[in-house]
């Protein structure tokens, strides 16, 4: 044969028709000379739909295929659509949109279809991934260079843009991407473009065709795939994309509202419907026909469940004679129906030669889907009788071929069928089965284990590997992790923990269970649970003490400060960073020691105690090192040298503070970390706004917004929304500044650091700006409480200047309480080295004393203000302060 590209599967027009069912074909003219035409597989078709071979005559559902039709008509307008498809188990969800399918096949939509598998719910993006495959034409042998070279190809023929999302969906296919700046992504931040690098890929695609893409089962789909669904259908209008989507009616969503979204309800066929079913299953012969009253009666009308019963009559000899030509075989009186389908497929499989039970049985722990060279691993079975088996249990149509390139798959006709027949294992008998496909999988993959991780955890755990499981278990909480599925990461965790419950009590296993206790930390912290973390960190805290392990006492200790202070309790984390910083020396382990000086630094910051949290800072920030800071990964310096700036700022050392912010941001911006890179431009912010130096201040801080936003970086959004709030509002933008300002204030449980009272302050002080007096005191009293049930002790004063000003504008005057706002709020300040906020204290007691006619006291203290401002170079300030002292 000449011009055969190797590896090309050709046919011939005699296999046409069967293989055109699993293939796509294509008229193919590479070989000269042969008689007929031949075909060229051009893929699997994988419609992965998952129905059976032989399909029963579709009844009804005229209805629905219309309005599916009429979506797709819509989207071939160039308006996008999702259709909900809601219906029970066996009603035929996936045999309408198969239907569908078909009929759109010969059309000029690309169609891809996904489906979950019953454990997707944990293995984080399954869904997404298995749709992927189909798209890049990625088969299960395949390995890391054949996927690069699929995914890089197929998407440098799309649009330029795309090249940025290769790296995310190399990932996703667990295949390292060769690209720098992608591992140094934050996870948030590689979620993000995840999502975004799956919906830009539809939609290109849908630029050149329409595409039809089908997910089906949603009720098992991670929580992952779900995003990447919701951020699809946020852009879905304007583009050429069907979304077909079916699931139980007990799943959520929230797209309910969007007028694009259409939810077709499934109910059972109707008995009409029904009869019309069983007369093509059955045959027309009138003894039958009691018969078929009982079912339709029994099964409701639920196809699958008909299919099924009439599927067991037939083997318990009650129907006999070929499909659709069927009589009855033995009396009816002596005819049972099982009032469930559940029920109906026992007994079915209860009648299967024990050879063949077994086999159905070792496939089902295996899963609904069922390569075969694991089912021959495990089935343990002579070549013969396993072949022999799998034919009949195909015959019997439990199950069915899926695949055959390039190696054969079957699939479970029904998840209900995999779910029934699992069932019927013993306990025992399960646990080996899990226990072998585990060895199996480890021997058959051994190159490739990774993207193999979630099963083998799924199947070493209910193996009771249990030494297994745990090292699984925690692989797969760290990758779900790193793709920041945090909520799965927490799931497979927990269940290590309760997987390392079961082992024998030994000193690896108390240490074991300390280390997973961290790890949860890491994705307990940022999903904002933290009562559950804590609870946590103090189990791990006992076993540690038990152990007399000082590094994990050290790192729990670190952790538990870090809890406090996002409990905005800076005392009590204050004194957990000190006994960690103890343990770090003691036992010299440098990194432990940064973590806790870090930590020590947070705490004095918010304890109004710049001087010394500036020092503290400022070692970290020299240092230079990139030191991983907990799950953050963050480069400690910039973080370090952040905080530094606002420590100085607040000090009134600005161009310290200034020189620090640029150093925050240099950094950032030479390893391109979305995280630093907010902090960075947020500290340059942060110095500029303290000197009311406005116009400077607003792109910085929007900057650092901005990709906090992209980022989805909620621990430093209250922060950064709060100082460009501010800033906005100062530059006469008072609408846009509230609006920030209250976002700011309206999750502290989510972020909740120790400063939520100063930005209530600044949001008062906004408040007042714009008249709103009364909110502006009941702001400014929560933001004084607060500020003394965290002690924090500098948040306290700008709380009482605060109060001075709104007392100041009251009229009649209450002279007295204005004074003792702003003298409480200078003896807070003053110790603290406070300078910007002791002179704004002096120009108000300046101002009220020229009021109350006090001429020396008022210039006294105006004086006073006046110098500082000077000193500190707080220009726009001293503007201010001396036009008072004109005025005088
Ligand atoms: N309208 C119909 N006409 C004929 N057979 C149907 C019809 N709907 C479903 N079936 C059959 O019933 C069985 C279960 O349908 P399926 O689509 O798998 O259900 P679901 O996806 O809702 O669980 C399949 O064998 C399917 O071919
Ligand atoms: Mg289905």
């Amino acid at each position: 044969m000449t011009g055969v590209e190797p590896g090309t599967v050709v046919a011939s027009e005699a296999t046409r028709p069967f293989l055109e069912r699993r293939f796509a074909l294509t008229p193919f003219t590479g070989i000269g000379g042969t008689a007929g035409t031949v075909y060229r597989l051009a893929g699997l078709r994988r419609t992965g739909l998952g129905l059976g071979e032989q399909l029963t005559p579709l009844v009804g559902r005229d209805r629905e295929l219309e309005q599916l039709a009429l979506a797709l008509g819509h989207v071939k307008q160039g308006h996008g659509q999702v259709v909900g498809l809601v219906g029970e188990a066996g009603v035929g969800k996936s045999r309408l949109f198969w239907e569908f399918i078909e009929s759109q096949r010969i059309s000029d939509s690309l169609i891809l279809v996904s489906s979950a598998a019953s454990y997707g719910k944990a293995m984080p993006y399954l869904a997404v991934i298995d749709l992927l495959k189909g798209y890049f034409q990625i088969e299960p042998r395949d390995g890391a260079d054949k996927i690069r070279e699929r995914v890089t190809g197929r998407m440098a023929s799309l649009e330029q843009g795309l090249a940025a999302a290769v790296s995310a969906v190399l990932a996703l296919l667990d295949v390292p991407p060769a690209d720098a700046q992608w591992s140094a992504f934050d996870p948030l931040e590689k979620r993000k473009r995840t999502l975004e690098a799956v919906k830009l890929l539809l939609v290109e695609e849908s630029r050149r065709q329409p595409l039809i893409a089908v997910f089906e089962d949603l009720h098992w789909m991670d929580s992952e795939t779900q995003a990447v669904l919701d951020t699809l259908v946020e852009s879905l209008p304007g583009h050429r994309v069907l979304l077909l989507v079916s699931y139980r009616h007990e799943h959520e969503h929230t797209w309910g509202s969007r007028s694009y979204y259409t939810q077709l309800r499934l109910d059972p066929l109707s008995p009409d419907n029904a009869h019309a079913l069983l007369d093509s299953l059955v045959g027309r012969d009138r003894a039958t026909s009691t018969l078929k009253a009982i079912l339709i009666e029994r099964t409701g009308g639920n196809p699958f469940f008909l299919e099924e019963s009439v599927r067991m009559l037939t083997e318990a000899g009650v129907l006999v004679g070929a499909r659709g030509a069927q009589r009855l075989g033995r009396p009816p009186e002596e005819i049972q129906v099982p009032a469930t389908v559940h029920a109906v497929l026992a007994a079915r499989i209860d009648r299967l030669p024990p050879v063949d039970r077994t086999l159905l049985q070792t496939a089902a722990v295996i899963g609904k889907d069922v390569p075969i060279a694991l089912l021959r691993a495990v089935a343990n079975l002579p070549d013969e009788s396993f072949h022999a088996g799998l034919i009949q249990l195909q015959r019997t149509e439990f199950l069915y071929e899926t695949r055959v390139i390039p190696e054969l798959e079957y699939s479970f006709k029904h998840p209900l069928t995999q779910e029934v027949a699992y069932g019927g294992l013993p306990q025992d008998r399960r646990r080996e089965l899990h226990a072998g496909i585990v060895d199996a999988i480890e021997t058959l993959h051994q190159d490739r284990l990774g993207g193999e991780i979630e099963r083998l955890a799924h199947h070493a755990l209910r193996g009771e590997l249990r030494e297994k499981a745990v090292a699984y278990l925690r692989q797969a909480g760290a990758k779900a992790a790193d793709r920041s599925a945090l909520q799965e990461a927490v799931n497979f965790l927990e269940q290590a923990l309760t997987a390392l419950d079961r082992l024998p009590d030994d000193r690896g296993k108390q240490e074991r269970s300390i280390d997973v206790r961290l790890e949860l930390r890491n994705a307990l912290e940022p999903l904002g649970e933290l009562d559950r973390n804590l609870t946590h960190l103090r189990e791990a805290q006992a076993l540690a003490l038990a152990l007399g392990d000082q590094r994990r006492l050290g790192w729990i200790c670190a952790y538990q400060s870090a809890d406090s202070w996002r409990r905005a309790d800076s005392a009590q984390s204050a004194q957990l960073a000190k006994r960690a910083l103890d343990i770090a020396c003691a036992i010299d382990d440098r990194v432990l020691e940064r973590y806790c000086t870090h930590r020590l630094a947070n705490a004095s910051n918010t304890l109004g105690a710049y001087s010394r949290a500036a020092e503290l800072y400022q070692g970290v920030a020299d240092s230079g090192e990139r030191v991983e800071l907990g799950r953050e990964s963050l480069p400690v310096s910039v973080m370090a040298a952040h905080w530094l700036a606002w420590c100085l700022a607040q000090l009134g050392r600005f161009q310290e503070g200034r020189a620090r912010a640029e150093q925050a941001l240099r950094i950032a911006e030479s390893i391109a970390h979305p995280y630093s890179l907010v902090a960075g431009h947020r500290a340059v912010g942060f110095v500029n706004l303290l000197r009311r130096n406005v116009e400077a201040a607003i792109p910085s801080l929007e900057r650092a917004l901005d990709i906090c936003q992209t980022g989805n970086f909620s621990l430093l959004f209250d922060g950064t929304a709060s100082a460009l709030g501010y800033a906005y509002a100062l530059a006469g933008r008072l609408v846009d500044g509230i609006s920030l300002l209250e976002q700011a204030v309206q999750h502290p449980a989510a972020t909740g650091t120790g400063f939520h009272s100063l930005f209530m302050s600044r949001l008062g002080e906004v408040y007042l700006m714009a008249g709103r007096v009364e909110e502006a005191v009941a702001v400014a009293e929560r933001a004084l409480v607060l500020s003394r049930q965290g002690t924090e002790h500098g948040h306290e004063a700008w709380a009482l200047r605060l109060l001075g000003e709104i007392t100041a504008r009251r009229d009649p005057l209450d002279a007295e309480a204005t004074e003792q706002h702003y003298r409480q709020a200078l003896e807070l300040a003053e110790p603290r080295g406070m300078r910007p906020l002791s002179a704004h204290c002096h120009l108000g007691l300046g101002k009220l004393y020229r009021r109350t006619e006090q001429r020396q006291e008022a210039q006294k203290h105006l004086a006073t203000a006046t110098m500082m401002y000077r000193e500190m170079g707080m220009i726009n300030w001293l503007d201010q302060a001396e036009a008072e002292v004109q005025i005088e």
